[in-house]
């Protein structure tokens, strides 16, 4: 690390979400005399570029306070996510992470699909003068905040309501589950691993709290008014919900609401997110070939996190791995994410915003 070089408050490491997205930011940041490249050429190349910084980021709090990181791309191949490519993605995130070290940057997010990646591994960058999280806190604490909105929005209260959750023995479902036992009429858990769904079930049991469980999504989705999805698969389908059920879909890459067509009497929007609403800006610029999100300053919650540890001051390593999430720290989070104006997203999904014809939820 250069001493000279003055300290950023925060890097992102992240990753892109498809092709369609990696083909207009490449082509968009290429200069305007070259030819726009076919995405079959930029696959052939694309998973073989070692991390590198793509921009800069600045923050507004509502304090006044002002924030500064980089955006670190990991280059992760988005067909190459499975187990088959585990090393060379870790080895990706590493490299992400070392070179945000390099950047003097004191803090570091591990993004979407990056934290999984590294799950509990954080301690192997202890000789770097940096703290990782996985965002995963924050992330968690939009998503119950936003399910309970959209809950009382819907005019049912919530101990009347049965909470599926797709992807429940993951460290963001176990979140969830954790904030919702007790508040929920019943729990119904989701994965595909059933010695661990098993292991969960016997817990929550012995704490007296009302569930079922199983691998089979066709059996549990009938019985849910309400749906949180955070399974790290892109193969989830959702078919014969109940009327004015309401999904929430926290999962990255997100593409459930492609596959579900019966958006008219249900409400289903991307979850785990939140707005800057003092506004950041990029440096360069390239905002025109990447953002995409039908309201101004939206960012995953993963990613806020690292922010509002910046704000706050905090230089810690907060969210650390698969089942550290606790309700303690969910409230703690968000309450210095609202200080700072760092508020839940509006609800929408990929039509554009909800409630404006696209999607309502008519119970
Ligand atoms: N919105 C945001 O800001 C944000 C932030 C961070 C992460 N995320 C996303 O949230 C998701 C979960 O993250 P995490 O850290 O909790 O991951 P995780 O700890 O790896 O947990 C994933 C969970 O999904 C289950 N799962 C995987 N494939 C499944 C399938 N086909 N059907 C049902 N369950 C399945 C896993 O159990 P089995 O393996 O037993 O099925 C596990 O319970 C990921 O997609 C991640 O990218 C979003």
């Amino acid at each position: 690390m250069d001493s000279k070089t003055p300290s950023l408050d925060f890097a992102i490491v992240g990753h892109s979400e498809d092709w369609k997205s990696i083909q207009k930011f490449i082509n968009g940041i290429r200069t305007a005399e070259l030819e726009p490249l076919p995405v079959d050429k930029i696959k052939e190349v694309f998973g073989f570029i070692p991390p590198r910084e793509i921009f800069r980021i600045t923050l507004r709090s509502k304090t006044g306070k002002e924030v500064t990181g980089v955006y670190i791309e990991s280059f992760i191949d988005p067909d190459k996510l499975g187990v088959t490519y585990l090393r060379t993605n870790i080895n990706k995130v590493k490299k992400a992470v070392i070179l945000a070290a390099k950047l003097n940057a004191k803090r570091v997010a591990l993004g979407g699909f990056t934290s999984i990646l590294l799950e509990g591994n954080i301690d192997s960058f202890e000789e770097y003068d940096l703290k990782v999280t996985t965002g995963n806190t924050l992330t968690a604490a939009f998503i119950v905040k936003s399910v309970e909105k959209a809950v009382a929005e819907s005019g049912q209260d919530l101990n009347s309501v049965k909470l599926l959750v797709i992807g429940a023995t993951g460290d963001i479902g176990m979140a969830c589950i954790q904030y919702f036992k007790g508040k929920v009429k019943k729990l119904i858990l989701n994965a595909r691993n059933k010695a661990k769904l098993e292991n969960a079930e016997k817990e929550l049991i012995e704490q007296g709290v009302n569930i079922a469980l199983g691998n089979s999504l066709e059996d549990l989705i009938p019985e849910a008014d309400v749906i949180i999805s955070v399974a790290s698969s892109n193969n989830i389908e959702i078919k014969n919900v109940r009327e004015g059920v309401i999904i929430c879909d926290a999962g990255y890459p997100k593409n459930l609401d492609l596959k579900f067509s019966d958006l008219k009497e249900n409400l289903l929007f991307h979850g785990g997110m939140g707005k800057v609403s003092h506004g950041y800006w990029f440096r360069p610029d390239y905002s025109n070939f990447f953002y995409t999100y039908p309201d101004q300053f939206l960012a995953h919650g993963c990613v806020l996190e690292v922010i509002v540890l910046a704000f706050e001051n905090v230089f810690e390593n907060y969210s650390t791995g698969k089942g550290n999430i606790t309700n303690k720290g969910i409230e703690e989070i968000y309450c210095w994410s609202l200080k700072h104006g760092v508020i839940l997203a509006p609800f929408y999904n990929s039509r554009g915003l909800c409630n404006q014809g696209n999607n309502s939820n008519k119970k």
